[in-house]
């Protein structure tokens, strides 16, 4: 039996030898895109009785804050998104907003923190709600108006901006770290957003005006304490607070306002007593 014979066929080049050489394929499919996540902005234009929610997907980078995303979606995506910030590095106060809910800074808060999708499952990542801040009237979209935040200060006369005359004598009293905290302020109105009370009642002064407050009483250089007191003391102050804490916790200057509200409390409380006693309070 006669094996069949397989003819071996040559292959035939296929490019001339002169010709340039191919141009090479590689399988290498690169670096991955940067993932995306889904933004759920809360949208508001002046003369909207009610927001609404718009979702943008973007690209982000590791690293990215929640202040970076919106700026890229504005710049990329959607140019009249109103978005208020000015340091960049929570110090100057402008960017709070909600965060899934939460008061945060949003130049403070790394796109890398919130969650994503839920380990082990295949279903998409939740998007992240951002939203403005409550208890203060809104301009448009993300940004609010702080002006009514600024005169709670104004109206219980605490200065926003310390006088740079300081009594002859006014040295700072020994344990500064008591006041300190509360002027480490930056003004960014997250515990006023955060306060249930606030949301109910918009006579109350607000925590962080009582912050203020508690600054002037602990650390009185130049100023009386009388009329600090008697602020702090009146119905829509210190009295109205239910210690729910809220402010201390979105607080993002470690202030305790919360903190300050009871310090108030205790020299009230010890005004009160001297007082009843005949002495100067
Ligand atoms: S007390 Fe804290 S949360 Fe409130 S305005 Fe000052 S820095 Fe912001
Ligand atoms: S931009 Fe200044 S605190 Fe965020």
């Amino acid at each position: 039996m006669s094996a069949k014979k397989v003819r071996s066929v040559e292959a035939k080049p296929t490019v001339e030898a002169d010709a340039p050489p191919a141009m090479e394929l590689s399988l290498d499919p690169g670096p991955p895109p940067p993932p995306t996540r889904v933004f759920r902005i809360s949208r508001r234009r002046s003369g909207d009785r009610k927001p609404h929610f718009d979702d943008f997907e973007i690209e982000v980078e590791p690293g990215d804050t929640v202040l970076d995303a919106l700026l890229r979606i504005r710049r990329t995506q959607e140019p009249s998104l109103v978005v208020r910030h000015s340091c960049m590095h929570a110090s100057c106060g402008t960017c709070g907003v909600r965060i899934n809910g939460r008061e945060s800074l949003a130049c403070d808060t790394k796109v890398d923190s919130l969650p994503a999708k839920p380990a082990k499952t295949a279903k998409p990542a939740q998007p992240i709600k951002v939203e403005s801040l409550a208890n203060q009237r809104p301009v448009a979209d993300l940004a609010t108006d702080m002006v009514d935040f600024y005169a709670r200060f104004e109206a219980a006369g605490l200065p926003l901006v310390r006088n740079a005359d300081v009594a002859s004598g006014g040295e700072p009293p020994d344990g500064i770290k008591a006041f300190g905290r509360f002027e480490n302020c930056i003004e960014c109105g997250l515990c006023l957003s955060a306060c249930p009370i606030a949301r109910t009642n918009h006579d109350y002064i607000g925590p962080a005006a009582l912050a203020a407050a508690a600054r002037i009483v602990e650390e009185p250089r130049g100023r009386q304490r009388g009329p600090v007191l008697a602020l702090a003391a009146e119905p829509d102050s210190v009295w109205r607070c239910r210690a729910v804490l809220e402010c201390s916790v979105v607080c993002p200057s470690a202030v305790e306002p919360a903190l300050a509200l009871l310090t108030l409390r205790r020299h009230i409380a010890a005004s009160r007593a001297r007082r009843l006693l005949g002495r100067k309070s």
